[in-house]
């Protein structure tokens, strides 16, 4: 795939970018679409008073639409949030409110500190517990489903971690969960999972989340998907303007579906920009994209074993993440060495803290890598870290 010149910072930037995991880069559809808000409508969405307003509204109820396809869902279920941490924050604050006395909340040691804080937070004030699936199979859907008990009442999964790389067969996992726990509340966090594919939200998911930030489109973007069940049960995190219907001194009664989590203007210029990023990965094609980074990692694990001293963490999960540490070499000035040769990748664990104990690492270099990224790249990469000495480090300290 050849598509850096979509790209203005790759062209503008001659480095090479490894971080996507953290976030991806915009191409210029994205922009131009934030820029076609700020030029052509300018105007707030919950205001029909004028023709630039209407246009607004109808802009943002087409890529709601638009949004609703990556879950195989209808746009009443899409609310907008500024992306996965706030969504799943809202769903743990909300769910606290009605999960029954001494239930469990189903994690495992792969979850983003956005998929545990929430929960932890909660605990402090309600009266449920956290567990945590330990990896006893190859497959992470079998070690989720032997660690159900009936104290449990909501399970909460990365479909794909930031770190690990793995792809959870979600269908397979919800389907036996449904067959035996229907009230099981099923989480998915999408973050890093449907940046290659939709989620099929049929199949019995309650709640989604993801951010547009991590598969093209802007920051301060993201979406939870809310099952139609909990649209009425679920509380809002945000209070104000554009989530009530009728309001007295005492009291208010909320507005109906989306809207009821969605107080305060929206942030019109990202959600058309979030549009234009998934319009933009149709085209090029979802599955070709999977199937792109899948073959770009298989391509660095095989270099990689060129150079004795670099370790892979992760060398066999489908996703195109990939971890690794330079022997003996700290990972924060392995990153910052690389970073002066002109690669940027992250270091450190990521943000998904626990999984030092089923990586049984403490701190790695995580390159993750996405659409425009190529096997030149990789080369050169292999190349570069061919001629690392011990000691070399030292010299890029920040
Ligand atoms: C798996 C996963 N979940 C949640 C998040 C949080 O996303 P955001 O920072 O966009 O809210 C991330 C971000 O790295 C992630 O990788």
């Amino acid at each position: 795939m050849n598509l850096k010149n979509d790209f203005p910072w790759l062209v503008k930037n001659k480095y090479i970018y490894f971080d996507n995991g953290a976030t991806t880069l915009k191409p210029n559809c994205v922009i131009d679409a934030i820029k076609k808000y700020y030029v052509d409508y300018g105007t707030n969405v919950h205001n029909l008073d004028s023709k630039f307003c209407y246009q607004t509204f109808k802009a943002i109820q087409n890529a709601r639409q638009t949004i609703a396809s990556i879950f195989n869902a209808q746009a009443k279920n899409v609310v907008f949030c500024s992306g996965a941490t706030e969504g799943l924050s809202l769903i743990a604050h909300g769910l606290a409110h009605v999960l029954p006395k001494n239930s469990e909340v189903l994690l495992n040691d792969f979850e983003h500190a956005s998929n545990l804080i929430p929960w932890q937070h909660e605990t402090k004030s309600k009266h449920f517990k956290l567990k945590f699936a330990k990896l006893q199979s190859k497959k992470i859907e079998d070690s989720i489903f032997n660690a159900i008990s009936s104290k449990t009442k909501v399970v909460s999964i990365a479909l794909t971690s930031n770190v690990y790389g793995n792809m959870v067969d979600y269908k397979t996992l919800v389907t036996k969960i449904r067959k035996k726990w229907k009230d099981i509340v099923i989480i998915a966090d999408a973050a890093q999972y449907i940046p290659y594919k939709n989620v099929d939200t049929k199949c019995g998911i309650d709640f989604v989340v993801c951010s547009a930030h991590k598969m093209l489109g802007p920051t301060g973007i993201g979406a939870v998907y809310v099952a139609n069940k909990w649209l009425n049960i679920l509380p809002p995190l945000r209070f104000g303007g554009g989530m009530n219907e009728v309001i007295s001194h005492s009291s208010f009664t909320y507005a109906h579906e989306f809207e009821k989590f969605e107080g305060g203007s929206l942030p019109s210029a990202q959600i058309l920009g979030w549009q234009a990023a998934i319009k933009y990965l149709n085209k090029v094609g979802r599955e070709k994209i999977y199937q792109h980074g899948l073959e770009l990692k298989k391509y660095f694990v095989k270099r990689a074993k060129e150079i004795k001293n670099l370790i892979i963490f992760n060398p066999n999960t489908p996703l195109s993440i990939i971890l690794i540490n330079y022997k003996k070499v700290h990972s924060q000035d392995f990153a910052n060495w690389l970073g002066s040769k002109g690669f940027i990748v992250r270091a450190g664990l990521s943000c998904a803290k626990l999984s030092k104990h089923p990586l049984k690492v403490d701190n790695f270099v995580r390159v993750s890598l996405y659409l425009y990224n190529t096997k030149q790249e990789i080369d050169k990469f292999i190349n570069t870290v061919k001629k690392f000495k011990h000691g070399d480090e030292l010299s890029t300290i920040i």
